[in-house]
């Protein structure tokens, strides 16, 4: 038995857990910052140090009591020391380093791309069974596209990753482009629904003989679009005089067949894997696995189970934190006070 109080503040979320062997959520506290950086159209690093600063210790004390954990009752404190940004990572690791100095306990640092990895450990619905290995698992996230080869708990092989954008960002990058707002994720999605995926036939880098990912040509391809649209080239010859608004850009077939593009793009290399590497199950885990399309062609389009967790456990969270940091407990791999972020910090 494990009881883990796990922090998570990588990025824009300032999030507490109390998880109870890597599997059992007692407590998921998440304050976000979205509409704070809304304004910004992202995410503004030094304000986002400054708001972890405020919210981490009524996050901590809010997940200790809806755990109803006593402190002495922690086991160990997890905590997220990298990829993602200094000043952010410092706060919760500076958080987690005084509790667990406090308390006599061990300190664990996790990477946050292996906490999304396990948020497919997480227990929501009844028992239904853990992951089974040999697995791989497509993270897709708003800084990360990786597709990882798990092998066995903490034993990972990146197969590939992103040359250029993340998935997320991609989202985030054409959805300012269609005016959808932020997060671009969701907003695209939503506008997707009204619009016709084959509207646009949209570029799919296939990067054949690697299991990388490009999306940079795709982003272009959508910026071109959008050129041509409000450059008033598709105006018809007679209404050049006609403003320019009244040739409003198609964006629900635009975000339909961009969302489309990006589902194929990921689907395609996922399975290829899965096949390849005689998978038992696929993963998807990450912001951008929140997406109904990808998450329903993955399950059509695979040969393996599909695995996705619950979309409140896709984005930045503290659970999936104490999950992977179970694991690291189990095999003897804790961190002592001198533990540092990484913000460049790879699988
Ligand atoms: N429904 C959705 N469809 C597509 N993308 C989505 C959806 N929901 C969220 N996203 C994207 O997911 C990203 C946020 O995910 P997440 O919180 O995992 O990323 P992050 O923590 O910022 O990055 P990283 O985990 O790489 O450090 C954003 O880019 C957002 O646009
Ligand atoms: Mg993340």
């Amino acid at each position: 038995m494990s009881t883990i109080l796990a922090v998570e503040t990588s990025c824009d979320e300032t999030a507490a857990a109390v998880i109870v062997d890597g599997q059992v959520i007692r407590s998921n506290v998440v304050a976000s910052q979205i509409e704070i950086h809304r304004r910004y159209g992202g995410v503004f690093p030094e304000v986002a140090s400054r708001q972890h600063i405020l919210a981490i210790g009524p996050v901590i004390q809010d997940a200790m009591t809806q755990a109803r954990v006593a402190w002495n009752d922690l086991d160990a404190i997890a905590v997220t020391y990298g990829p993602g940004l200094a000043g952010s990572l410092l706060v919760g690791v500076n958080a987690a380093k005084g509790i667990a100095l406090a308390l006599g306990r061990p300190l664990i640092g996790i990477n946050h791309l292996e906490g999304h990895l396990y948020s497919n450990w997480l227990r929501t619905d009844g028992e239904p069974p853990l992951p089974r290995f040999p697995a791989v698992c497509l993270i897709a996230s708003g800084g990360h596209t990786e597709l990882v080869l798990v092998r066995d708990h903490l034993d990972y092989e990146v197969l590939g990753r992103t040359q250029d954008d993340a998935a997320g960002e991609v989202f985030d990058k054409v959805a300012r482009l269609l005016d959808l707002g932020y997060p671009g994720g969701p907003a695209i999605e939503r506008a997707a629904e009204r619009g016709d995926a084959s509207a646009f036939d949209l570029p799919r880098a296939r990067l054949r003989g690697t299991w990388d990912f490009s999306f940079s040509g795709l982003k272009t391809a959508v910026l071109r679009i959008v050129q041509r649209y409000t450059d008033g080239i598709q105006k018809p010859a007679d209404a050049l005089d006609t403003p320019r608004s009244t040739f409003a850009l198609p964006v629900a077939d635009l975000a339909a067949s961009f969302q489309m593009a990006v589902v194929d793009i990921l689907v395609e290399k996922t399975c290829q894997a899965a096949e390849r590497y005689n998978v038992a199950e696929i993963l998807l885990a990450g912001g951008v696995s929140a997406n109904s399309r990808l998450r329903h062609e993955m399950a059509l389009r695979a040969q393996r189970p599909v695995r996705v967790p619950p979309l409140w456990l896709c984005t930045d969270n503290a659970a999936m934190i104490g999950a992977a940091a179970h694991y690291h407990l189990l095999a003897g791999r804790v961190d002592d006070l001198d533990l540092d972020i990484l913000p460049n910090l790879q699988l």
